[in-house]
């Protein structure tokens, strides 16, 4: 059974005696709700992978309560320091070398010898983080090829009877991922759009390159391809017109006639968009199939600041992709 915990307290305390004893606890953090395991456990990080049913073992995040506890655990230059006094605690997740010894489970690190670290601001993770003592791995709380969750209740519907509990912290503030930087090759690369803009970083270290464009190389982050954001229904994007058998997904002041909308953001404001956008895609989804729709047309979202991350997530979620069946092994 999976236990709803509150934010108290009393709440955080039991959540932290679940992660020291190897459970999964899920947790709310300013991006989504991560599902949180020991990262020094290899078994309760296998638990991450088998509650999500997850097709493959990606890398996952490693939550840590500061600079110095990250410093640990990853090889942080001079590049790193300076993004983590500037960025963090924050959406921003770095990838850097192990350190020798570094006690992070390989599960966890999916066999490599990097490791990708964050530090949250949100007060409950923070919270839980001092509680436990531990490094938490964390992937987002929902099953494999769903939306990342941006409240308790999505995690329980996906995950319930799956993982030991949730801690309730209400909605995610931000409600899209961690910007992933790789700082652990020559040249900082951005593997992951998120939470903190391309600008904000470059304010801080100058030109970053975005991964698998300036050299044609395959990306980094083993993640980064899979439509790992995916309602049922097919996406269709920047759409201007939209069919008669389809649900819109609108954007701005002035959508085109539909027969059943969400509007991200009236005023065009991409972070109230992207703070949406999951919640918008389930409910978009759901609605959509009871009245017989097959499709969502998404209209187009400016490719500027939050909206690269946005439109990063519709692209994937848009993907071609295995037939739930066999994403659902685990
Ligand atoms: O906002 C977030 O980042 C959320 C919350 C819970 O913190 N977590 C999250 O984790 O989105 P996840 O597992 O869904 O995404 C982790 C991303 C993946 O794209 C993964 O491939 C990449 O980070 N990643 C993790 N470790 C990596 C590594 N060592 N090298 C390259 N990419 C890595
Ligand atoms: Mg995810």
């Amino acid at each position: 059974m999976t236990r709803l915990l509150a934010a108290d307290p009393a709440g955080i305390a039991a959540a932290a005696d679940i992660l020291r004893g190897g459970g999964l606890v899920a947790f709310p953090t300013e991006t989504v709700y991560g599902l949180g395991a020991d990262a020094t456990d290899d078994r309760a990080v296998a638990r991450i992978f088998a509650a999500k049913g997850r097709p493959r073992f990606n890398p996952l995040i490693v939550h840590v309560s500061d600079g110095e506890a990250a410093f640990r655990l990853g090889r942080g230059d001079a590049r790193a320091r300076a993004l983590a006094s500037a960025l963090w605690p924050g959406p921003l997740t770095l990838v850097l070398p192990a350190a020798e010894d570094c006690p992070i489970s390989l599960l966890a690190r999916a066999g490599l010898d990097t490791v990708a670290l964050r530090v949250p601001v949100h007060p409950v993770a923070q919270a839980l983080l001092a509680v436990a003592g531990l490094p938490i791995a964390a992937p987002s709380a929902n099953r494999s090829g769903h939306v990342s969750p941006t409240t308790a209740a999505h995690v329980l519907d996906d995950l319930s009877g799956r993982i030991d509990a949730v801690l309730d912290g209400g909605p995610c503030p931000i409600g899209l991922e961690s910007t992933v930087l790789d700082l652990s090759g020559a040249s900082p690369t951005l593997l992951r759009p998120g939470g903190v803009t391309v600008e904000a970083i470059e304010a801080v270290i100058g030109p970053i390159a975005l991964a698998g464009r300036s050299d044609g190389s395959a990306p980094r982050s083993p993640g980064r391809l899979e439509s790992h954001y995916a309602p049922s229904l097919p996406l269709r994007l920047d759409v201007l017109e939209v069919a008669p058998d389809e649900a819109l997904l609108a954007f701005g002041p002035a959508p085109p006639p539909a027969p059943l909308a969400i509007n991200l953001s009236r005023e065009g404001d991409l972070t109230e968009a992207a703070a949406g956008l999951y919640a918008a895609l389930r409910s978009l989804d759901a609605e959509a199939r009871k009245r017989g729709l097959t499709r969502i047309a998404v209209m187009p979202i400016p490719r500027r600041g939050l909206g690269l991350a946005i439109a990063d997530r519709l692209r994937r979620a848009a993907a071609p992709r295995p037939p739930r069946a066999e994403l659902n092994g685990g």
